[in-house]
């Protein structure tokens, strides 16, 4: 309640302070360490599209020559799917389109079961539930499960980091991909704990890596795991629609029923938005109670349901696309390598490391003049001396998009000195 009495006497005591916030300031020190960074708007979510510079508040103005991205997460093109579009429309207008509430209060339809359905069937899981992004599935499932320690690749992805954080884990990092070294904690916490028996262990790991491309030996991280009963949690983000039966390396590897829990998105190979998790019966039932990020935030947008679930049923269903995808990751990688490029990796996720982060950055602007968009990684994103180019070609990009990318690079590396 407002008080009468005058201003003088109501402030006294609070002194002059300014409890404020600078964020000019912030956006100095940031700017000041190279780490600021801008927006770069795209005309259409398409394997090529006009950009434009980052006009803060004002509209974005597409006058340039159209791009060719390599730049996106949707691997299969399937955001741009005249199939996947029109499932979307049909949800909207059939469902709604938004979820108007948390589904634990009538945000659940019957598009978000259906999809559920689907990917349980995909990742051969007893049953799955839906998130409104895979940033929240990762936050709200490690939170849920309150584990008492957790054993994380040192390159996890943040969603995963935030996760662990928010869990408040005790939280042991182990060498990227390295089954001996995850051996080697988790043998130390034992003796550390006499056994450890009485505490609840989560071990965590991608399948795909986002920014090395490369993938977790996951069958020897499963034998680990398992000797010392522990649960494992895999996030196939990157992987998710593009193996086996429209499933991730937990498929191809034929591990469905070693890997407790198997997390994903729908936003990349998927072409939607949103987030899964897939596992038992009993743990689904568990994070719908008990994860804050699901509980309470609306749920997943009823067209992002229906477009996730048209787009999974094209990558299990017709082979067309995934192919398309390896073909041209293929031809890219071995025109990388013709060209003299470090090319890391194993999979759709194409590395091409320069090591200084000034040449990372100045040949991302080369390949902007010839037209190609492909983002340059510097630390703290990736270690220092591994900056590198992130290519990721697209099952929708032609033939002569993938040279056209490769002459950009031979060019640009001539320029800059690179190769
Ligand atoms: C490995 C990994 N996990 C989780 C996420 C978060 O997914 P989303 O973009 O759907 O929030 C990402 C996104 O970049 C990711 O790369």
């Amino acid at each position: 309640m407002a008080s009468d009495a005058p201003l003088e006497e109501r402030t006294e005591g609070r002194g002059t302070a300014d409890r404020g916030f600078d964020p000019a300031d912030r956006l100095a020190e940031r700017e000041r360490r190279g780490l600021r960074r801008d927006l770069t708007p795209v005309a259409d979510v398409a394997a090529r599209s006009p950009i434009a510079d980052d006009p803060g508040a004002d509209e974005p103005v597409f006058d340039g020559p159209e791009q060719v991205i390599f730049a996106a997460n949707d691997y299969l093109g399937l955001a741009d799917d005249e199939r996947v579009q029109r499932a979307a429309a049909e949800t909207a207008r059939e469902v709604g389109t938004g979820a108007g509430a948390s589904r634990l209060v009538t945000g659940d339809t019957p598009a978000h079961r259906a999809l559920e359905r689907d990917l349980a069937a995909v990742k051969n899981a007893q049953r799955a539930l839906a998130f409104s992004s895979g940033y929240a599935t990762n936050v709200g499932v490690i939170s849920a499960l309150s584990p008492d320690v957790v054993f994380s690749d040192e390159l996890n992805h943040a969603s995963i980091v935030d996760g662990c954080r928010q869990a408040g884990a005790e939280t042991v990092v182990y060498d990227h991909c390295d089954p001996s070294d995850l051996q080697a904690r988790m043998d130390e916490r034992a003796r550390a704990t006499r056994a450890g028996t009485d505490e609840s262990w989560l071990v965590l790991t991608d399948s795909v890596f986002s920014m090395d491309g490369d993938v977790a030996p996951l069958e020897t991280i499963c034998d680990v795991v398992e000797s010392f009963g522990a649960w494992l949690m895999v996030d196939e983000a990157h992987a998710t629609g593009l193996y086996e039966g429209g499933g991730g390396i937990v498929q191809r590897e034929g591990l469905s029923d070693r890997v407790h829990v198997q997390m994903g998105t729908l936003s990349k190979a998927l072409g939607s938005q949103g987030g899964y998790v897939a596992g038992s019966e009993s743990l689904i039932e568990h994070l719908l109670n008990a994860a804050r990020s699901f509980v309470f935030s609306t749920g997943l947008a009823p067209p992002a349901a229906g477009a996730a679930r048209e787009a999974l049923r094209i990558a299990r269903e017709d082979d067309a696309h995934r192919e398309r995808l390896w073909e041209n990751v293929a031809r890219l990688r071995d025109g990388l390598d013709a060209a003299g490029y470090e090319v890391w990796g194993e999979t759709q996720i194409l590395p091409v490391v320069v090591g200084d982060r000034k040449d990372a950055m100045a040949l991302d602007d080369r390949l902007r003049e010839h037209d190609v968009v492909a983002p340059g990684i510097r630390p703290p994103t990736v270690p220092e001396g591994t900056s590198r180019i992130r290519v990721a070609p697209m099952a929708t990009h032609t033939e002569d998009e993938i040279d056209r990318c490769l002459a950009a690079f031979r060019e640009a590396g001539r320029e800059l000195d690179l190769v």
